[in-house]
């Protein structure tokens, strides 16, 4: 399955989804002028980097590859320059590419070193989560943390996006669930049924179907808004208490999202009479993903809110729901945040 990304006419990145996709297809789109590719991977996955380093090798290409550090401890700007400096001492140059292997993190920080290394190479990304597959490889935003999530970011799509279902078909239970919060979020905005197909079958959900569905609803979202000056920002559905509690609690995105759609969903029915908050919360609790966050502060959880990119000059933007499938962007007011708040366990300051 290939599913395109657009501005105007052009197709600006491509997601290709199917099994055996690392063995059997070009990872690379085809192009003049580049000579070296530089593979980041994190610790999980340097076996599969060294078996696509092998195969540019084949195919002609010099290859470096690094090790970046796991999860968002990738996405630190010491991380970020001394992956600048290897580049530089390797010799790549603008015309050569990077290709990032690994979870949601580890892409963000590739596409990150990236957008800015030289001012901009080529990304390509082979997500080994189905978080990644789902969410985080594709969209062209990357970002790296500094104080809050995602302070210092860029737009620029990865030209390719290799999902490759094989990689994803032995994945444990906790990264499908991580994954399935994010797939879900793409379900509850713009394609209800994703959210049947996680009814009917758990985490057993097809990852076909799951990851397909989710391709589809993103690339049409971003194709509409790459630079989030309005519609994009439905893919926040969960996002922005969710970004505040993984943190303040130090959980993992998929969780915090999946906690950030309980709250989402219980702002929802204050702000617009949404009616399907308790079925969300069972549906989600079903898959094993958490839909409270009792130990974190009430006044943390306010403070990196308020560090948050989705604040205007109307105060914090939240994404709530009318329907399933029927999203809309709301300044909420304090209150009714806190009750949102309140509904995932968050009510009062702790130590
Ligand atoms: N890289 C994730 C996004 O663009 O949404």
């Amino acid at each position: 399955m290939r599913h395109v990304i657009t501005e105007g006419e052009e197709v600006v990145s491509e997601i290709l989804v199917g099994p055996g996709l690392i063995d059997g297809s070009p990872l690379l789109p085809e192009r003049d002028g580049r000579s070296q590719v530089a593979i980041l991977t994190q610790p999980a996955v340097t076996g599969l980097g060294e078996v696509v380093a092998e195969r540019l090798a084949a195919e002609g290409y010099g290859t470096v590859s690094m090790t970046l550090p796991d999860g968002e401890a990738a996405k630190r700007m010491g991380v970020i320059e001394d992956v600048y400096r290897r580049l530089g001492t390797a010799g790549v140059a603008r015309g050569d590419t990077i290709v990032g292997i690994g979870g949601g993190a580890l892409t963000d920080a590739a596409g990150f070193v990236a957008a800015t290394y030289m001012r901009g190479v080529e990304a390509v990304f082979i997500p080994t989560t189905l978080l990644g597959a789902v969410d985080a490889a594709i969209g062209g935003k990357s970002a790296v943390n500094v104080d809050g999530k995602n302070l210092a970011g860029v737009f620029r799509h990865p030209t390719r996006v290799v999902v490759d279902l094989d990689l994803l078909a032995e994945l444990p239970e906790s990264l499908l669930a991580e994954g399935g919060a994010e797939a879900l979020k793409s379900g509850y905005i713009g394609d209800p049924s994703l959210v049947a197909l996680y009814e009917t079958h758990g985490l057993g959900a097809p990852l076909a179907e799951v990851v397909d569905r989710a391709v589809t609803v993103k690339a049409e979202v971003v194709s509409s808004d790459f630079t989030e000056r309005g519609r994009r920002a439905i893919l926040n559905y969960g996002h922005t208490i969710g970004h505040a509690v993984e943190v303040a609690a130090g959980m993992s995105h998929g969780d915090a999202v999946a906690v950030g759609m309980v709250a989402a969903a219980a702002l929802s029915e204050m702000v617009t009479g949404f009616d399907g908050a308790t079925e969300q919360r069972d549906l989600i609790a079903s898959l094993g993903l958490p839909v409270e966050a009792p130990t974190v502060s009430r006044a943390r959880v306010e403070e990196l809110m308020a560090l948050d990119k989705k604040r205007d000059d109307g105060g914090l933007r939240f994404v709530v729901l009318e329907a399933v499938g029927r999203p809309a962007v709301v300044h909420a007011d304090p209150t009714s945040v806190r009750a949102a708040l309140a509904a995932v366990g968050i009510e009062e300051q702790k130590p």
